[in-house]
């Protein structure tokens, strides 16, 4: 969507797949706390969205939303306003339709009042569901609150969350700065790897303004492990997915802000060139050995070698594979260990990567020297 905002993936936290209902607006300002201390909002976690489950039952006389009383009694603008003296941007959510899918009012025919309320408690950012959609089509669902918003005059995210329902990523580019690819990501390698294979289909209509989002990160959750979790993240990075972080952050463990802080791999997902990276190989036993790569700025390449068998394989990235000429020699830099691997490497390199794990690399051009000429 052309409204100036997601010219590289959005970056922040969201409430759901950890607390799902049970949040109030006491874990909101810690977790933007949270964010602030540990330095992710630094690295570029800015955005603090508050999914389902924050709005009353019902609207009130005037039939306007209103935040449920108990849970978030000072209201979303002073909350908005704490998330915003912490130098970071408040999200909310709501839904296409006529309730949220925790049964919540929908926005469904109140795009106009609900834009206007959202903008007036200072939010930037809006999460919009498909539940209870009357089975009206997402393509006539999801532009009246675009309009609705860009009318507010406030920059506000949007991020559609139509769960890949007619292949938005033949049609969002001009709705919305993100669209769901595919159903609910669950804390498991199984939903993780195929949710991947699946945003990897609509890598071709990603770019600035619109990111094909195959939903948000479990890392730290506790149904994954480290090396598995360092896999979601390399590949949320490369396929340029947002990078919305969904765990508790006021408890995570050395090893999930580890892996959420990798300054190299966030530098792959926020490259100002915003193309996003695909599978481009997959070998061995249900093509378990596989080779993901894309094109960075400065004419460096991304590959991540990542092995999704039962055992430790050697996986090799050619340069026929990735799409660089044959005779371009780069330095490899392994970005979990932190270092240059190889200086001089032409036509392929290879690496021994374990069980459920993966590597990752940036291949930069060697630059001919005078002497060399
Ligand atoms: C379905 C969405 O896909 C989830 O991300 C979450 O927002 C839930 N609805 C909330 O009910």
């Amino acid at each position: 969507l052309n409204n100036g905002l997601a010219r590289t993936p959005q970056m922040g936290w969201n409430s759901w797949n950890f607390f799902a209902c049970n949040i109030n607006e006491t874990v909101i300002k810690e977790t933007a706390d949270a964010l602030v201390s540990s330095g992710l909002a630094d690295l570029g976690y800015i955005h603090v969205n508050i999914d389902d489950c924050w709005s009353n039952l019902l609207r009130d006389s005037k039939g306007q939303l209103v935040p449920h009383p108990e849970t978030f009694p000072s209201g979303i603008k002073l909350l908005a306003d704490y998330v915003h003296s912490k130098g970071l941007k408040l999200g909310i959510y709501s839904d296409a339709g006529v309730f949220t899918c925790q049964v919540r009012p929908g926005s469904l025919f109140h795009e106009v009042d609900d834009a206007d309320i959202f903008a007036s408690w200072g939010v930037d950012y809006l999460k919009y569901d498909n539940c209870f959609n009357l089975g009206i089509k997402p393509i006539k669902r999801y532009p009246p609150m675009r309009d609705a918003l860009n009318a507010t005059g406030r920059s506000i995210f949007y991020s559609l969350c139509e769960w890949g329902v007619d292949d938005p990523a033949l049609w969002a580019k001009e709705v919305g700065n993100s669209w769901r690819t595919t159903d609910d990501i669950n804390d498991t390698w199984a939903s993780m790897t195929t949710i991947a294979d699946l945003n990897n289909k609509w890598a071709a209509y990603a770019g600035p303004g619109g990111w094909n989002d195959p939903d948000m990160l479990e890392i730290g959750n506790g149904g994954m492990t480290y090396e598995e979790y360092r896999g979601h993240f390399s590949i949320w990075a490369l396929m340029k997915a947002p990078l919305l972080i969904g765990c508790d952050v006021r408890n995570m463990t050395a090893e999930t802000f580890e892996i959420l802080s990798n300054k190299e791999v966030i530098a792959v997902n926020q490259d100002p060139l915003g193309v996003q990276g695909r599978k481009i190989q997959a070998n061995g036993e249900d093509d378990c050995q596989q080779v993901w790569s894309g094109p960075l700025s400065g004419d460096r390449m991304v590959v991540a070698l990542w092995n999704r068998c039962s055992e430790p394989a050697t996986i090799t990235a050619s340069w026929d594979m990735i799409g660089l000429e044959s005779t371009i020699s780069v330095s490899v830099r392994d970005l979990w260990q932190h270092k240059d691997v190889t200086e001089n490497a032409s036509g392929s390199f290879e690496a021994q990567v374990d069980a459920h794990d993966c590597h990752m690399y940036v291949l930069t051009p060697q630059t001919v020297s005078h002497s060399d000429v």
